[in-house]
């Protein structure tokens, strides 16, 4: 949820860090801190973005080779300046910034109360360095083993940056639950939420695993040891990520960026997975587990947000390809609830961070009853991606607008991929269809790129519709995963309440709120229940709402009843989704542009939620 970064080496540690801050302002965007090591914790904060706290620091001694900078998604206390990381000890000699929570905050903090220490904040996070400092001074012990008794007193999740006055050449950092990655260059290290701000550096990274604490050191090899007290050897990894795939390369926000990289991402998810001559499917990342797919009872697939809806689509594909019966749980229900779960059962998880708090804990628990469990991830190397027994990666690229666009198409395409290729194994689908559908998603990068030609007729649109209060997005079959999708792009970047639905439940209550000011988003391609949903759309009509229609190229049946058309190529229904929802993405951007929303950074979110 929060961005971190530290940096030690020859360098000035503050341009490093504000840089860094700003490719990890997606995370969260509240508040902003720094803290440099000079004679003194030289700490700088202020409510609000990196943008301000530059302004906030720009007469202030920047200097110094070693620091760390945050950025605040406010869970504990309100956003303001006190509640800004870093945060100082009570001696003022240690300065602490994190990410995650500290569940049993506030036992701690009346017991260190009781002990005479004064808290400034409202955060879970100041405990810790209250804690530290405690038993540092208390047990008499060198800093890194205080911080490791401590990490031992805490239920939660953290990742922690330390730095201390008294050690102006070392930089603590630690993790259990929250991402961290450690960049190692030449004479230098670079400690990051993600491998975005480190990937101009170095590509020599370290991803820390849960309960490591590492410490670095000028001059010296990167040290890790558990929390256990068990020494660990550094696995240094190189990173594929290129600079340009984390800029906005010319477009006005990452979102824009990341819509119009869709034909490339989605032919870079299929990239190496599809051998069209032999006509197969290849999925390296699963082959060990096709065999508990094809024996598996049910699958059930578990996600938050954007990527649940993508799994919803995975329903339909898997029911109609494989007679697998699936079921779709929101991580955050399946955790808590006490699902029925067997062996027999393959569990699919799907996260684009791979670090989504609720999913983890989905995770933890099927595995804990036996389930097997399989991930699809974008980030490589991410804490889902790691949790899981195996899974296949998206490869849509960094994507750094809060809006999730490119990365579920291809979570969509990785689905489609996955139950194509157990069907065909399972002989539920005849091979002359297995062939015909191949055939049929090699060709949607290129309908992709058709469809975004619309990109004019959308502003357009977006442009008679930005004021209104309220949208309805309806869709049946596979579309109706879209219109939840289309609502929820809608409501997240522009903050007009949209709300999607089965296009047939409409009459169950919906059809109430229709009027004359309701615009109804429509996907009404052919095939399926076309002329169902063109009943639907005559029955919004009959109530005088708007009609703005997604349509097959040619189409003139709904060209005649809808206000508004935008039309998208035909393809194979099951493959819709990937088409149709690209005009979605692009009518909550421009209204959101429209309405001078900001649309990378929408207010109160963050791009992955590590807290639940
Ligand atoms: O990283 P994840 O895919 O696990 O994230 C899940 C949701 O938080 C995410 O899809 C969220 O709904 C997006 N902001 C939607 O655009």
């Amino acid at each position: 949820m929060c961005g971190i970064i530290a940096y030690i080496g020859p360098r000035q540690a503050y341009p490093v860090l504000i840089k860094g801050l700003h490719r990890l302002e997606y995370r969260g965007y509240d508040s902003a801190g720094i803290c440099l090591v000079n004679q003194h914790l030289d700490i700088y904060k202020c409510k609000g973005k990196v943008s301000d706290l530059e302004k906030f620091v720009a007469d202030k001694d920047t200097s110094g080779t070693i620091g760390m900078a945050h950025t605040r998604w406010a869970t504990h206390g309100e956003p303001n300046q006190i509640n800004a990381h870093p945060h100082i000890s009570q001696n003022q000699k240690l300065a602490i910034i994190h990410n995650g929570i500290i569940e049993n905050y506030a036992s701690l903090r009346s017991e260190l109360i009781n002990r005479g220490y004064k808290f400034k904040s409202d955060t879970d996070t100041e405990v810790l360095v209250h804690l530290i400092e405690d038993i540092q001074t208390q047990e008499k012990l060198d800093l890194e083993e205080s911080v490791r008794i401590a990490l031992n007193q805490v239920i939660g999740a953290y990742a922690i940056v330390i730095l201390s006055e008294d050690h102006p050449d070392k930089i603590i950092v630690a993790r259990k639950g929250s991402p961290m990655v450690i960049g190692i260059g030449k004479d230098e290290f670079f400690v990051a939420s993600d491998a975005t701000p480190i990937i101009e550096y170095t590509n020599n990274v370290v991803y820390l695993n849960d309960e490591e604490i590492a410490v670095l050191e000028r001059n010296k090899e990167l040290k890790i040891k558990t929390i256990k007290n068990k020494i660990e050897t550094p696995y240094i990894q190189k990173l594929e990520m290129s600079l340009s795939a984390i800029e906005k390369g010319g477009f006005d926000h990452f979102m824009l960026k990341e819509i119009y990289e869709q034909p490339r991402s989605v032919r870079d998810c299929m990239r190496g997975r599809i051998n069209m001559e032999k006509g197969i499917v290849h999925l390296g990342g699963i082959r060990e587990y096709e065999q508990k797919l094809l024996n598996a009872k049910r699958i059930i697939i578990t996600a938050c947000g954007t990527s649940w809806h993508a799994g919803l689509v995975g329903e339909y594909l898997f029911e109609e390809l494989t007679r697998i019966p699936v079921e779709v749980e929101y991580s955050s229900e399946f955790r808590y609830r006490n699902p029925v779960l067997y062996e027999d059962d393959v569990v699919i998880a799907i996260s684009q961070s791979g670090e989504t708090a609720d999913t983890l804990a989905a995770i933890d628990l099927a595995k804990s009853k036996g389930a097997t469990v399989l991930g699809i991830c974008n980030v490589v190397g991410s804490s889902i991606a790691r949790a899981t027994h195996a899974g296949v990666y998206t490869h849509a690229g960094p994507e750094i607008g809060v809006a999730s666009t490119k990365a579920f198409t291809a979570q969509v395409v990785t689905l489609t991929l996955m139950s194509l290729q157990i069907g065909h194994l399972k002989g539920t689908i005849t091979r002359s269809r297995y062939h015909q559908i191949l055939t049929e998603l090699d060709t949607i990068p290129e309908k992709i790129e058709r469809t975004l030609r619309m990109n004019e007729k959308i502003k357009e649109i977006a442009g008679i519709y930005k004021d209104v209060k309220n949208f309805l997005y309806l869709g049946r079959g596979y579309n109706f995963p879209i219109a939840l999708e289309g609502a929820l792009k809608l409501k997240e970047i522009s903050y007009i309440h949209a709300e999607g639905y089965p296009a047939a439940e409409m009459k169950h209550g919906p059809i109430a709120l229709i009027d004359e000011q309701m615009p109804v988003v429509v996907i009404a391609t052919k095939k399926g229940t076309y002329e169902k949903v063109i009943s639907n759309i005559q029955e919004v009509k009959a109530r005088k709402g708007k009609i703005i229609a997604i349509i097959n190229e040619g189409d003139v049946t709904v060209k005649q009843l809808a206000d508004h058309c935008i039309e998208i190529p035909e393809t194979e229904e099951m493959l819709v989704p990937l088409i149709a929802t690209i005009p979605l993405q692009l009518l909550s951007y421009h209204i959101a542009v429209m309405r001078h929303c900001n649309v990378d950074q929408p207010r109160n979110l963050a791009k992955s939620v590590t807290v639940e």
